[in-house]
């Protein structure tokens, strides 16, 4: 879990921002070394139009308007490129209207609470976009060391806890950062910078309390369609590259 101190002066369009992003494609690979981006990210956080002015956009044409979504109601996709893709994330107040609506939507893995934790299968810059933010206990673990057999014991280490208020920014490692969720006091969105790569890990839901795994999720639908391919069409040396990649 890194806190990310990246700062700029001036904002930036969400269209050079995608050309910043765009110029380095090699770089998605690794954002956990890319500095430049986490300037470039705190600079699209400072144009405060960026969300009005994707739902104006997507307002003129419903029919188009998140398509292409697979996420929850809770997120609202801004960009998706070749490689990469960032979404606006809205956590509703516990004491929200619609909560029991609202708690449906919510992806299992992303509920509150002070019990269950999540890690994630990929790398991913988030950064307070709206509002007061929400409170996070913050954790680490050695994915090597887990099977992610349910009631398995896991060595949660605590980093702290940390609050996501407009302009701070966190580095989310996959399969290493791991955090529960409450909610924030008021309405609060973050904004999510996301390498579109094939996930080869589970995502893994964590008890804190008796440091156990709860559950594991299977990585997407894309990584059974590899599983698929390989296993029908892959030569001898795909099997073994593909092994490799997965077996981390
Ligand atoms: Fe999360």
């Amino acid at each position: 879990m890194s806190k990310i101190n990246a700062v700029a002066k001036q904002s930036v369009s969400l269209a050079d921002f995608c050309e910043f992003v765009e110029a380095n494609p090699e770089r998605l690979q690794a954002i956990s070394e890319w500095p430049e981006l986490w300037a470039k990210f705190y600079a699209l956080y400072l144009n405060r139009n960026l969300l009005t002015d994707f739902f104006n956009e997507g307002l003129l044409d419903t029919s188009k308007f998140q398509f292409g979504n697979n996420y929850s109601g809770q997120s609202f996709l801004i960009v998706k490129k070749p490689g990469y893709y960032i979404r606006a994330n809205v956590w509703p107040p516990a004491v929200y209207r619609g909560e029991a609506v609202a708690e449906e939507q919510f992806n299992r893995f992303y509920v509150y609470g002070d019990r269950y934790a999540h890690d994630h299968n990929f790398d991913f810059l988030t950064i307070g976009y709206y509002g007061p933010g929400y409170v996070t206990d913050l954790y680490t673990y050695d994915h090597r060391s887990v099977r992610g057999d349910v009631g398995e014991a896991v060595d949660l280490l605590s980093e702290g806890r940390h609050v996501l208020s407009e302009g701070s920014m966190l580095l989310f490692e996959k399969s290493k950062d791991v955090h529960v969720q409450f909610p924030p006091d008021q309405l609060t969105i973050s904004l999510n910078f996301i390498p579109d790569l094939i996930p080869t890990r589970r995502q893994v839901m964590f008890d804190v309390e008796k440091k156990r795994v709860v559950k594991t999720e299977f990585p997407s639908s894309r990584r059974v369609h590899m599983d698929v391919l390989v296993d029908l069409l892959g030569s001898k040396e795909t099997k073994s590259v593909y092994k490799n990649i997965v077996a981390d």
